[in-house]
């Protein structure tokens, strides 16, 4: 059984953690390819609920290996305490593997992406203040910090102080900062290495040869394919590729062993940070969805945006992934309204658009052409077949099918791992 892939069809946060979670008891690897602690994926296990940010969600799978490939940005400090965490709560995370070709977030870039959000004044993205930005933009400068750097202290300083040269040029000169010294930094990564070394692997290996071997490899996307670097709402996006590709460079996997990309889409839409969001609701609907929803960001705390499901993104999703089938979340937070908008198209100065457009510009101008689908009041929660769904909510399913371009295989109907409905099996 080849590889599938679980990504965010909008802009994050539309339950991966519990879809992955739902499969990892499955499959024999979980794969974090991209991202780091800027995600916050909540799984719900019986009446325990978990938060994670940088650790693969099927590390609460006891059978599932749980990776994090080469394209993950770690910040081990954050690394370390997930971990103990989960210890603590008797999760056993000793078959956690960590790619040695990580970059990882030094405490430099945390600070840099807090300072240069703060400098952008009005014009911030809204990040997160995890380092994600700056880490990957030393990635691709060639002066980033790898796992692998910590096991080299000769190599690790000389980097350290490659890295620091410009950026505290950077810090003192442009932002007023105090400089950061090199062996305060090389000290603070090397008190790392010794606790993350058992994790410390050849992963590209490793996936291949269980690949070889038959087994199932699942990709767990970070984001969303909105907040994707090349394909998302650019420059209010993420710094790396959320999207079906970014499985393969990220963990080091060729195209040809991904036989099912799987879209999360949730039954409205959400996004947290600055940028456009066509849907956006400012009245009481918006206001409904982010209390019944818990639209609540788990890493940051910060309030969601809110607004009404979008079909021009999720084709726009299905085409730049090659989605084969969605996850549809969160129905259940639609139950009670007599009847729900759904944006089918866009209307910009005048025209009306299908697709998404590629211009920023008229992006910033769309507005949303909704059609009015009737709503239902029944409680979904404890619905297990689609035939137990309401006809309305059957309806509203269906259409959303209809208008996002591949099958909706699964639906969320609470945050539990059992409240969710099975149409096709993923796997
Ligand atoms: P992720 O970042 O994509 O993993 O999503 P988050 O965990 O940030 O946000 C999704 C939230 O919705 C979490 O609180 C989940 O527990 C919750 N959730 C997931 N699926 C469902 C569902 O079908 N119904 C409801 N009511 N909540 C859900
Ligand atoms: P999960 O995996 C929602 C957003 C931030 C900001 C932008 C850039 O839980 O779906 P960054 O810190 O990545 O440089 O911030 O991206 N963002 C997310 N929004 N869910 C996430 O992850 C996100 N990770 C980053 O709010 O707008
Ligand atoms: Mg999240």
């Amino acid at each position: 059984m080849p590889a599938l892939v679980l990504l965010g069809a909008q802009w994050g946060d539309e339950g991966k953690g519990k879809a992955t979670d739902l499969l990892g008891g499955s499959v024999d690897y979980v794969v974090r390819y991209q991202g780091g602690n800027n995600a916050g994926h909540t799984v719900v296990v019986g009446d325990q609920k978990y938060a994670l940010h940088l650790l693969p969600s099927g590390i609460l799978s006891p059978e599932c290996t749980p990776v994090i490939g080469n394209g993950v940005v770690v910040d081990p400090s954050v690394l370390l305490s997930e971990l103990s965490g989960l210890n603590e709560r008797g999760v056993d995370t000793s078959k956690l593997l960590l790619s040695g070709n990580a970059h990882i977030i030094t405490p430099y870039n945390v600070t840099v992406d807090k300072v240069t959000e703060r400098f952008l004044g009005k014009r911030k993205i809204g990040t997160t203040g995890r380092g994600i930005g700056p880490t990957y933009a030393d990635k691709i400068n060639r002066v980033g910090i790898r796992v692998q750097d910590l096991y080299d202290e000769s190599i690790l300083t000389q980097k350290v102080e490659a890295a620091l040269d410009a950026k505290n040029q950077i810090l003192t000169k442009l932002y007023n900062r105090r400089a950061i010294a090199v062996n305060q930094v090389v000290e603070e990564l090397l008190g790392y290495a010794a606790q993350i070394e058992p994790y410390v692997a050849d992963t590209v290996l490793v996936l291949n040869q269980a690949l070889e071997d038959n087994k199932v490899v699942l990709f767990e996307g970070g984001q969303g394919t909105l907040l994707d670097i090349d394909h998302g709402t650019y420059p209010f996006v993420t710094s790396s590729n959320p999207t079906a590709g970014g499985a393969c460079t990220g963990a080091g996997v060729g195209p040809t062993k991904i036989s099912r990309v799987i879209g999360i889409l949730k039954a409205y839409t959400t996004r947290v940070g600055a940028g456009p969001f066509p849907t956006e609701l400012f009245d009481e609907d918006g206001e409904a969805l982010r209390r019944i929803g818990h639209e609540r960001g788990v890493t940051t705390g910060r309030d969601r945006r809110c607004g009404w499901f979008d079909a021009v993104i999720a084709r726009y999703a299905t085409r730049v992934n090659g989605l084969t089938d969605f996850f549809l979340t969160k129905l259940d937070v639609l139950t009670g309204w007599e009847q729900i908008p759904v944006c089918v198209a866009y209307e910009i100065d005048g025209r009306r658009v299908e697709e998404l457009p590629y211009s920023q510009t008229d992006f910033h101008h769309a507005k949303p052409v909704y059609e009015m689908l009737p709503g239902w009041s029944e409680d979904i929660s404890k619905a297990k077949t689609f035939a137990d769904l309401p006809k309305n909510a059957q309806d509203y399913v269906k259409a959303l099918e209809e208008m996002s371009g591949a099958p909706i295989s699964a639906i969320g109907v609470g945050p539990g791992r059992d409240e969710t409905i099975e149409i096709n099996s993923f796997l």
